[in-house]
Order: structure tokens, then C-alpha cells, then sequence
């Protein structure tokens, strides 16, 4: 089972393409009464059909082993450390580490929002995944012929399978980027593509993609 931790834009966009998959998974929020779009709207989605419950935060956790971190890169480093044993759970970090007014990145070079939470998500296996989409490219994942570019990395070689599996699932064009230290190279890749959607007015019906005629030996 997959938990999706926030039903905001990101979260429900995420459950839309876990649709896709087949796959059931449910939704963590803070307050089941008070969510965004209502959990009775919720459940009538066609685009959310595999949704099996809005559950709090923790409950959605304990009923799962992949768990999806769709909240903002602030609450997420206090949200893994609420959990005192994560007993070997995949936890997918998606989360962009913005300064206020998309200024730039609050972390880099040296260390990553995703090494971060990993720092502080006792026993868990944190990939990074997904960060580099927007919400509507993850519910639109095909351009013609093409697909989106999807780069994932994470130090435990079984749970980045997984989610390389989801990915190509949901219908990517995913690439195993290797141990949980290149998020350094993801999350300025995917400020790139909030620079390009917001101040140079691409919007957020593009992805970027990887082009190769041939392998050509380094
Ligand atoms: N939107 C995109 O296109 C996009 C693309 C790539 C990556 N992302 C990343 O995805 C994440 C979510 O973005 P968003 O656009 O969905 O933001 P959003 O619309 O503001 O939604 C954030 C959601 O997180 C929930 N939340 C906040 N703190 C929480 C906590 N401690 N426990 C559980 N839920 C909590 C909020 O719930 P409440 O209703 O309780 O406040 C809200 O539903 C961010 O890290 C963002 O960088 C977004």
C-alpha cells in the first residue's frame, strides 16, 4: 500500500497518476475534517479511483510501505522525525527546497533536502523522486511521442527499484541517477523548471526530457 502524505496541488495530482498505475494507495492529512477538497469529493474522483481512504497523517503511515511525501519542504523534516521507527518503510521525498518568493534553493552543493529528511527518518529508505514535475505534468505524463524525464535516486538499490517501477508505471521516462546524494544535482534540476514555468513563462504543460541518438562512450 502507498500512504500520500498531503492532499494539496502536488498530492492530489500524485494520486492521480498512482490511479493510473492500478496501484491502491490512501491519502495522510493533518486534519481529516478540514482537508482542501473535501474527502467525500475525494472518493467520487474517477482520476482517484484506486484511493482507498483520507486517514491522519499517522494511520495513513502505519497501513503502508511506500510512503510519498507531498508537503512542503518545511513541515517534511519535522514530519519523518514525529515518527520514532520507520522499521525499513520507502520513504519518497518530493519535496523543493524554496526560499520565499522562489528566490532560490535554502539547501545545496554540499547536502539536499532529501539527505536532509533521510538524516532525520529513523530506519527509513528515502528516495528522490518526482520533485522535478509539476502537478500537472505528473496528471499529463505523454508529449506527442515523447515523455517526461523523471530522475530518481536513493541509497537502498531495492526500494529505488520500486519507485523506478512506479514511475515508468505512471508512464515516465525514469532514470536510476544512483545514491541519495545526487538530489544535489535533482533539486537545482528542478528549480530550472520552476524558473522556466514561472519567470520565463513556460507555465506548467512542458517537461524537460532526455534526447539520445546513440551511446556514445565518455
Ligand atoms: N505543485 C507542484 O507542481 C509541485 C511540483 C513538484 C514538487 N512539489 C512539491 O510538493 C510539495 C507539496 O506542494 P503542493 O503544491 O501540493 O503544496 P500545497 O498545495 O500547499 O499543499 C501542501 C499540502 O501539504 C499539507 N501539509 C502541510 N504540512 C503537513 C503535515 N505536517 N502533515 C501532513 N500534511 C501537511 C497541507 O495540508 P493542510 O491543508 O493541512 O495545510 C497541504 O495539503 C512541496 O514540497 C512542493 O515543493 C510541488
Amino acid at each position: 500500500m502507498i500512504a500520500v502524505l498531503g492532499a494539496g496541488g502536488f498530492g492530489l495530482a500524485m494520486g492521480h497518476a498512482i490511479s493510473r498505475t492500478g496501484q491502491s494507495f490512501c491519502f495522510g492529512v493533518r486534519e481529516v475534517e478540514t482537508v482542501a477538497v473535501s474527502v467525500d469529493a475525494i472518493q467520487k474522483m474517477d482520476a482517484l479511483k484506486t484511493c482507498t481512504g483520507v486517514h491522519a497523517v499517522e494511520t495513513a503511515i502505519r497501513s503502508s510501505d511506500l510512503v510519498i511525501l507531498a508537503v512542503p519542504y518545511a513541515a517534511a523534516t519535522p514530519l519523518v522525525q514525529s515518527i520514532t521507527d520507520w522499521s525499513g518503510k520507502i520513504v519518497v521525498d518530493c519535496t523543493n527546497p524554496l526560499k520565499a518568493g522562489l528566490t532560490g534553493l535554502e539547501v545545496g552543493h554540499n547536502d539536499s533536502a532529501a539527505e536532509q529528511i533521510a538524516r532525520h527518518a529513523s530506519n527509513a529508505r528515502v528516495v528522490k523522486a518526482f520533485s522535478t514535475l509539476s502537478a500537472y505534468v505528473l496528471e499529463h505524463p505523454t508529449f506527442g511521442t515523447g515523455r517526461a524525464f523523471l530522475p530518481v535516486c536513493g541509497d537502498d538499490p531495492e526500494a529505488r527499484a520500486r519507485v523506478i517501477e512506479l514511475g515508468r508505471l505512471m508512464g515516465f521516462d525514469v532514470v536510476d541517477i544512483g545514491p541519495l546524494a545526487h538530489a544535489r544535482y535533482i533539486e537545482p534540476f528542478a528549480m530550472l523548471g520552476i524558473q522556466l514555468a514561472v519567470q520565463r513563462r513556460y507555465g506548467h504543460g512542458f517537461a524537460l526530457g532526455v534526447m539520445q541518438r546513440e551511446r556514445v562512450a565518455v
